[in-house]
């Protein structure tokens, strides 16, 4: 099968279930205005994560990697009036360009986002007890999904999500002799969930406009 019918299929479901959406478009057409990189989600995914984000009743979302800020609007679409998203991002003009969407979006005062190294973020966050999180998209430099897991996990809340994009890469996740630290690294991510008593994980194969990949969820499980 090929990767024009999987966009194909792409196409047809986002025609059918998920309408224009001027904010979305804007945050896409500003970053490919600033020169940022063609690797947002997909409107699809886009939507999957607000859906996760609804069903866990998150008042607080955590993004770690934002781009342009495609998917941080959808995340904060899921927000009751008094939530709050905090996006985590290295790159000043992504940065720029994600608090300009969500401005533009009608969440300038819902959400923030802190530029720097998402590690340096996390422990900030961590000394400043914030938090507590229910929802949490880890969508940064796939080699340290490891330790964004293991940074955020205590500041999630029982009952909370977390969704880690990009994790399959072309099946290359279980290519062991290959020298890819990249999939070394996700598959001590996949390791990480499995051991952690507190979460409940599992990892979803995808195709579709962006090719062949996958996504982890896991739950956050009340001890
Ligand atoms: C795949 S893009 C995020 C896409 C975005 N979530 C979306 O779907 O619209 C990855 C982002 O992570 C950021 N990033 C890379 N390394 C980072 C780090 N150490 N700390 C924070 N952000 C980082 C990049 O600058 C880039 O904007």
């Amino acid at each position: 099968m090929s990767s024009e019918r999987w966009r194909a299929v792409d196409d047809y479901t986002e025609g059918v279930l998920i309408e224009a959406d001027p904010a979305l478009a804007g945050a896409l057409a500003a970053s490919a205005a600033a020169g940022l990189a063609d690797i947002a989600v997909t409107p699809s995914q886009g939507l999957l994560l607000n859906l996760l984000a609804r069903l866990a009743r998150a008042t607080g979302i955590l993004e770690i990697g934002s781009l342009g800020g495609y998917s941080s609007i959808w995340l904060a679409r899921a927000l009751p009036p008094e939530g709050r998203l905090l996006a985590l991002e290295l790159d000043p003009e992504c940065a720029r360009v994600t608090a300009e969407s969500l401005a533009g979006a009608g969440f300038g005062d819902r959400a923030e986002v802190r530029e720097g190294p998402a590690l340096e973020s996390l422990a900030r966050l961590q000394r400043e007890g914030a938090g507590p999180f229910q929802m949490v998209f880890i969508d940064a430099d796939k080699r340290r999904t490891p330790d964004y897991f293991q940074a955020a996990l205590p500041l999630m809340s029982d009952g909370g999500v977390i969704v880690a994009d990009n994790v399959v890469r072309d099946g290359s996740l279980v290519d062991e002799d290959a020298d890819d630290p990249t999939a070394a690294a996700l598959r001590r991510f996949l390791e990480l969930a499995a051991a952690e008593p507190r979460v409940s994980a599992t990892t979803i194969q995808t195709v579709g406009r962006k090719g062949y990949d996958g996504f982890t969820v896991a739950l956050v499980e009340p001890l």
